[in-house]
């Protein structure tokens, strides 16, 4: 069995997943949302406090699972990049802890490379290669992945991320966080007519994405409304949130086509496609996703709703295939690297 374990942002978790047929034996997460949601974002010191603090509690609730012996654990699988960096180091110094104790082999896991094998988790067979769009709070990227280790970036944003955008119009309404779930809801309950907000990098040749511009846009409507009336009531909250998803998702709609496109001329056509990452849980983008694969002939495959966001049983997943491959990292020089360098996604 291989222990992982989440630390990178908010989440805290441990899981246990069975080598031999990628079983996923235990899994217990703890989310901070509630305590962070009162400062509108994450707060790095506060987080990294809670995971210390609950780190050991769900490490006991592994043991117990375990009758209390951690002797079937063969690797300990942790989280090292990207991230806050006070957050995965607290994650770092538990995996290490064990590892020496145990004897056992280190295994450290790129995050976002993590949130593709969520379409694995309980799977024996993964599936490469493999087209990703990758929707989290961090990074909203197009990945190809040949193999489990042999992955590039194709396109990326230029500025925030998908997920990002969620979490700022959020702010700005004063609706709380994480913003994405908050704003799917609200503009799930909207039926009129929305605001005309631009489609970003309508004219842009490369295959990119950007939100700022939008959220941009979407901040110049509130002060609009703000400049009337004294506050913005729930119709116009509602308005607003339907307005801005239907925007962002058509941006991203428009850039996938574009790519799916241009593999056709390369003559690379997509078989697979898979969209992960925490804001994959957005029930309309998937929508418009499964529209898109169709028009394109093309295979989609969506984690369950249950492993989008951040969880140690993606990272548990991964693992295994590094444990088989005897992919293991050095106790004493691995580091937690917030910024995950290009050349490492490519390794
Ligand atoms: O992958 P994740 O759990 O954490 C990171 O690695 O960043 O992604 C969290 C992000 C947050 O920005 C959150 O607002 C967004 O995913 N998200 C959503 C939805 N659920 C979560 N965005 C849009 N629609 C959703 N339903
Ligand atoms: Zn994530």
């Amino acid at each position: 069995m291989i222990l992982s374990i989440e630390s990178s942002c908010d989440d805290t978790s441990i899981a246990i997943t069975e080598i031999k047929n990628a079983k996923l034996l235990f899994h217990t997460k703890i989310s901070q949302e509630t305590i962070h949601s009162t400062y509108g974002g994450v707060v790095p010191e506060i987080a990294s406090r809670l995971h210390a603090q609950e780190l050991p509690n769900l490490l006991a609730k592994a043991k117990k699972f375990l009758n209390d012996s951690l002797s079937p654990i063969k690797a300990i699988a942790i989280t090292t990049q990207p991230g806050l960096s006070v957050t995965l180091i607290e994650g770092l110094v538990m995996a290490k802890a064990l590892s020496l104790c145990l004897n056992i082999p280190l295994i450290s896991i790129n995050h976002l490379k993590g949130h593709i094998f969520s379409l694995f988790i309980d799977k024996k067979e993964s599936i490469f290669p493999l087209t990703t769009l990758l929707v989290s709070g961090g990074h909203t990227m197009i990945i190809e992945s040949e193999s489990p280790f042999k992955m590039s970036i194709k396109a990326q944003s230029l500025d925030d991320s998908f997920g990002e955008s969620f979490d700022k119009v959020s702010k700005m309404l004063s609706l709380g966080y994480p913003g994405g779930p908050i704003v799917e809801k609200y503009a799930l309950n909207y039926q009129g007519d929305l605001i005309p907000y631009p489609l970003p990098l309508r004219h842009f040749k490369e295959i990119a994405f950007s939100f700022s511009g939008l959220k941009n846009a979407v901040r110049l409507s509130i002060e609009k409304i703000l400049s009337i009336n004294e506050y913005i009531d729930e119709k116009n909250r509602a308005r607003i949130c339907a307005s801005f998803q239907q925007v962002a998702i058509n941006h991203l709609f428009m850039q996938l086509q574009k790519y799916f496109v241009k593999q056709i001329e390369l003559k690379k056509p997509i078989k697979d496609f898979c969209i992960v990452g925490g804001a994959s849980a957005n029930l309309v983008l998937r929508e418009k996703i499964t529209q898109l694969c169709k028009a394109y002939n093309v295979k989609l495959h969506l984690p369950s709703l249950e492993f989008c966001s951040d969880n140690a049983a993606m990272i548990g997943r991964y693992a295994i295939e590094k444990y088989n491959q005897k992919l293991f990292s050095n106790i004493y020089s691995l580091q937690a690297l917030p910024k995950s360098s290009i050349e490492e996604f490519i390794s």
